[in-house]
């Protein structure tokens, strides 16, 4: 079947966060809000038959999560990523955010350091914040228009008692999907410094052309006990709504742990019927969409990254290697950083999210969600051209 993702799908007075909520412009009719990450694409016919069907039934009672939940897990996994995963390693939790959490409150007491390499995903810095944790930033070097790691300064800081990393795999917002050297460089000084690893791969479906997202836990056994890695469906097939992720986690004593904390949280109890049956659904039979979808989306990236180049040179941009995600370096613009998104909200009627949200190093970027229809994108960089 071929999908249609031209297609404009109207999503005001949906509560979408982004449409109706964070959107500064939700009440013009013509505002183009493209910043909180998700889709404007409708999930696969697959779900939304799924789920309609179950709705049909009528009755909603108390579930348990299915065996047929865990294998979709592990044949995805497998099939997508190469990585062979256990049954028994899985731990289905409401969301990643929450499952990263619960890896903090579990594995680490207050005032303990944990590290974040930003700029990076907001919610980063308010689960470490908001646990009393201390937050350790290593910022990411940027040159030439990508990111990379700066191994000296994160070894300085994993040798002076830093008690857990998270990893974003691939990185929101700077789009880098992080090779097997870099992971295993991270994953190895990690051991030899007693660092546990709390690696984010929501986006490690979202990658583009001879780009491989490599599972952090894959790399080796020893990094595999070290580590807890956290997947979802909900970004691949546009189903954030409906919470949901697996918490894969090798090592039996943190697996114990962390169930621990999942009962004294009462989390560990029931689920909700419609986002197990949209997650297994989503890995049974979403591939044939998704593979139509990552050509797409990076048809957006080629464009934007044109675009931009030829029409808007004062703002840099390069495509991402992995997420819907474009982070425009604003900075040679020159308006104020404080007013860059709503310059850009006031003159182009284009909201996009604040660079400042994902640290200090995100002063005078903006991020670009370009998994919206073509035609969107284009109207989008127009608008932000003719503004400027
Ligand atoms: C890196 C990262 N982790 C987690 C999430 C959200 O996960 P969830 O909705 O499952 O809590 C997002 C959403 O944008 C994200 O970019």
């Amino acid at each position: 079947m071929r999908y249609n993702f031209d297609e404009i799908v109207d999503r005001k007075n949906t509560d979408s966060h982004r449409w109706n909520l964070v959107n500064k412009l939700w009440k013009d009719k013509d505002g183009l809000p493209l910043s909180t990450a998700d889709m404007d694409f409708k999930s696969p016919i697959e779900i939304i038959q799924a789920i309609k069907d179950r709705a049909d039934h009528g009755i909603f009672g108390y579930a348990f999560i299915p065996d047929s939940y865990y294998e979709a897990v592990i044949n995805w996994v497998k099939s997508r990523h190469n990585w062979e995963i256990k049954r028994e390693w899985l731990i289905c939790t409401s969301g990643v955010v929450f499952a990263l959490n619960t890896a903090i409150v579990t594995f680490t007491n207050p005032e303990d350091s944990i590290l974040i390499q930003t700029p990076v995903y907001p919610p980063f810095f308010s689960i470490i914040k908001n646990n009393n944790r201390n937050l350790i930033e290593n910022q990411l070097i940027y040159k030439d228009g990508r990111y990379t790691i700066d191994f000296d300064i994160l070894e300085k800081q994993l040798s002076s008692g830093v008690k857990m990393i998270i990893l974003c795999s691939p990185h929101n917002p700077v789009g880098r999907v992080w090779s097997y050297e870099e992971l295993k460089t991270v994953g190895e000084l990690c051991i030899k410094y007693n660092v546990l690893m709390v690696s984010d791969e929501i986006h490690s479906d979202i990658v583009y052309s001879k780009i491989k997202h490599t599972p952090l836990s894959s790399i080796s056994e020893e990094i595999a006990n070290n580590s807890i890695t956290c997947i979802s469906p909900t970004k691949t097939f546009n189903i954030p709504g409906v919470g949901i992720s697996t918490a894969i986690i090798p090592n039996k004593k943190l697996r114990d742990e962390y169930n621990k904390t999942l009962i004294k949280m009462a989390a560990n109890g029931t689920h909700n019927i419609f986002s197990i049956l949209a997650s297994e659904i989503a890995y049974r039979h979403g591939a044939e969409w998704l593979d139509q979808l990552l050509p797409y989306l990076e048809s957006n990236a080629n464009l934007m990254e044109m675009y931009i180049r030829e029409n808007i040179p004062a703002i840099k941009f390069s495509k991402p290697e992995g997420t819907y995600l474009g982070w425009l370096d604003c900075r040679q613009l020159g308006i104020e950083h404080e007013n860059l998104r709503d310059y850009f909200v006031l003159r182009a009627k284009v909201e996009l999210q604040d660079g400042r949200l994902f640290g200090s190093n995100g002063l005078g970027f903006l991020r670009f969600n370009f998994a919206t229809p073509r035609s969107v994108v284009k109207e989008a960089l127009e608008r932000i051209k003719a503004s400027l």
